[in-house]
């Protein structure tokens, strides 16, 4: 069966990305990021300082680079190319250089999303519609 564009095939696509997926076990996450691919979108996971897992889409604010390669400082995650430093939320809060206390326009955000953390191996599941940040 031959699937054509058109409105039934728009419904199915929002259907798929409003539910919730199980993206990663628990236990993959343990330290640092983790750069995954979901529904052809790159997703980076970590887990603040309350073990609460965060998940934002992979492209930085600045250039799109992936920020899975990056260092993770506290709760605040820094992209590898030019250090713009993102909280959970997606907010860029750090503009490495533009200075300390420097402000950062609000342009400067990545989508987050949402997660849940279940027992079981399927633990982490980012609904793709109920994006924050865009
Ligand atoms: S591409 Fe991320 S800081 Fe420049």
């Amino acid at each position: 069966m031959t699937l054509a564009p058109g409105p039934g095939i728009h419904i199915l696509n929002d259907m798929i990305r409003d539910l919730w997926y199980a993206v990663l076990e628990s236990v993959e996450l343990r330290r640092g990021m983790l750069g995954v691919i979901r529904l052809g979108e790159r997703l980076v996971f970590w887990r603040d300082s309350t073990g609460k897992v965060v998940c934002l889409y992979d492209r930085c604010a600045h250039r799109g680079a992936s920020l899975a390669g990056g260092r993770l400082s506290g709760d605040v995650a820094a992209c590898p190319f030019h250090g713009l430093e993102y909280d959970a939320s997606g907010r860029c809060v750090r503009i490495p250089a533009n200075g300390r206390d420097a402000p950062v326009p609000d342009a400067f955000r990545m989508r987050s999303y949402p997660t849940h953390e279940g027992r079981g191996p399927s633990a982490l599941r980012p609904p793709q519609h109920d994006r924050q940040g865009q």
